[in-house]
């Protein structure tokens, strides 16, 4: 292992022991047991506090800072592991063997290369598009790749589906929990046609899932290059995921430094829990609508600045501050327009956000090697202490992983419009692996508004208003 490879593994595994001193390693809560439907929780405004499902891909423990994929957690993953194996974590449920792994590798390598979709994409726009506009566009067309017999072979069979409107149940009526949720679709069919649906390169299975984990680092690339007027780059099948998406996008191949910082970055930004992206990538598959367009959904729903837009406007913050020395002041006069600070802030942890904890010390890291980041972090570490002690406290608010992630993607000479792809290109693996999930007892999704319009208006006609 390179000496900065190694200084790397060494920063998170510090990391992860001072975390542990800190918050012990007995973390389990209430929402880590398993309940019956129906399900009694406090809901607040967006959904807060509501369970859409039960799930053993991954958890998120916002009161003490953690955050565990499969049962392992995430500093050991990035410790130890690399973007491809904890994906065949989260889609499959177990680490793989050295064989497992390997067909797994050579899976991504055939399907990351994605000619007929490039072409299709170069067909539109794209250098005048939002960048994440153009990446929803080409994960849909992805989908274009398989035939047609394949897309209608592979599609769900709705016959089993019995979907709800639950405005036909009276407002007044509970909900009736497990055995209306069975009801809905039958168990043992779906399992026969998973099945069938898994040897299917078809739009609906695994391979699916494998096909657009792959193929979204290659169009995020291509989106830059064409935004830059360059052309789109072929993967180097001898390069790993990480290296592969930095090569395709850059035209380098990246250092093994760099090449390690942006495997940890994609792994922590793999999943986390029923984040927004994550459920509106659920809602549009609970309606038996296939991956493709299911995945379209997450990286519409990703793209707003409350979400992983929030990375690319941290960068711009940052610039707009200028220097440390302004960090304070802007800080106050921001709070004081009732403003957000982008990067601080997360509905679910009220501390540090564990992911920010593993970014922070690699950017210092990165930075001894890259001065024209050092202003930058300066600023950032500034702005962190203002709004820590201001809001850290008070409302628990704190860095999130939006804060430091724009800056490692700096150094490593990603353009900041690629932020929010780049998160995409990771959390794909979350998106495809709760589906596969969600699918074995799917249930279309469907909460209900409480009505607070007028009642019983009477219809005027058009000439007498
Ligand atoms: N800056 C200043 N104040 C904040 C911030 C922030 N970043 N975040 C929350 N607050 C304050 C709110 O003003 C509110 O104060 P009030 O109670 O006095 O009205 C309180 O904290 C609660 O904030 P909400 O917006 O209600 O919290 P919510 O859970 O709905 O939102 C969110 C979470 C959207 C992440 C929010 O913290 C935010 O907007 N942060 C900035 C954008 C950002 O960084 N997003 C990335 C999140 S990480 C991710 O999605 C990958």
């Amino acid at each position: 292992m390179a000496k900065g490879t190694r200084d790397i593994t060494n920063l998170i595994l510090n990391v992860a022991r001072d975390v542990r001193k800190e918050i012990g390693t007995d973390v389990a809560s209430e929402f880590t047991q398993r309940r019956r439907w129906p399900i009694s929780c406090t809901v607040g405004p967006g959904l807060e506090g509501a369970i859409a499902c039960l799930s053993k891909v991954g958890y998120v423990d916002g009161s003490h800072g953690l955050l565990v994929y499969r049962g392992y957690d995430i500093f050991d993953l990035c410790a130890r592991s690399t973007f491809e194996e904890v994906t065949y974590l989260l889609l499959k449920g177990r680490l793989p063997s050295a064989r497992q792994l390997n067909s797994f590798k050579k899976k991504l390598a055939a399907y990351r290369k994605a000619p007929s979709t490039l072409r299709l994409l170069m067909g539109f726009p794209v250098e005048n598009m939002n960048t994440m506009a153009a990446l929803r566009l080409g994960a849909n067309l992805k989908r274009q790749e398989f035939t047609y017999i394949d897309r209608e072979s592979a599609r769900p069979d709705v016959s089993s589906a019995i979907s709800t409107d639950e405005d036909s149940i009276p407002m007044e009526t509970p909900p009736r929990g497990e055995p209306h949720a069975i009801y809905e679709f039958d168990r043992k069919q779906y399992h026969a046609r998973n099945i069938r649906r898994d040897r299917l390169a078809g739009p609906s299975g695994f391979d699916s899932c494998c096909h657009l984990i792959a193929g979204i680092p290659t169009i995020a690339a291509a989106i830059s290059r064409l935004r830059r007027g360059e052309m789109p780059i072929e993967p180097d099948p001898d390069l790993s995921h990480a290296a592969n998406y930095m090569y395709m996008l850059t035209g380098k191949r990246p250092s093994p430094l760099d090449e390690r910082i942006m495997d940890v970055a994609l792994i922590l930004h793999a999943d986390h829990g029923m984040n927004a992206s994550t459920f509106a990538t659920l809602v549009v598959a609970s309606t038996l609508s296939d991956i493709y367009i299911s995945v379209g959904s997450g990286i519409a729903a990703l793209s707003g600045p409350l979400h992983g837009g929030a990375n690319e406007e941290v960068l711009r913050q940052l610039r707009r501050i200028g220097d440390a020395s302004n960090a304070d002041e802007w800080c106050k006069k921001t709070l004081a327009r009732k403003h957000k600070v982008f990067g601080f802030g997360h509905r679910v942890y009220k501390t540090y956000d564990p992911r920010a904890r593993v970014l922070k010390p690699l950017v210092a890291y990165l930075a001894k090697t890259h001065p024209e980041a050092k202003p930058l972090l300066k600023t950032a570490e500034a702005l962190e202490e203002a709004v820590v002690s201001t809001l850290g406290a008070e409302k628990g608010i704190y860095p999130n992983v939006d804060f430091y992630s724009g800056l490692i993607y700096t150094c490593m000479g990603l353009p900041t419009d690629m932020f929010t792809s780049t998160f995409a290109v990771a959390r794909v693996s979350g998106w495809t692996a709760r589906v596969l999930e969600y699918l074995e007892m799917n249930r279309i999704f469907r909460p209900r508004a409480l009505y607070v319009g007028p009642l019983n208006k009477e219809y005027v006609p058009i000439e007498q208003r």
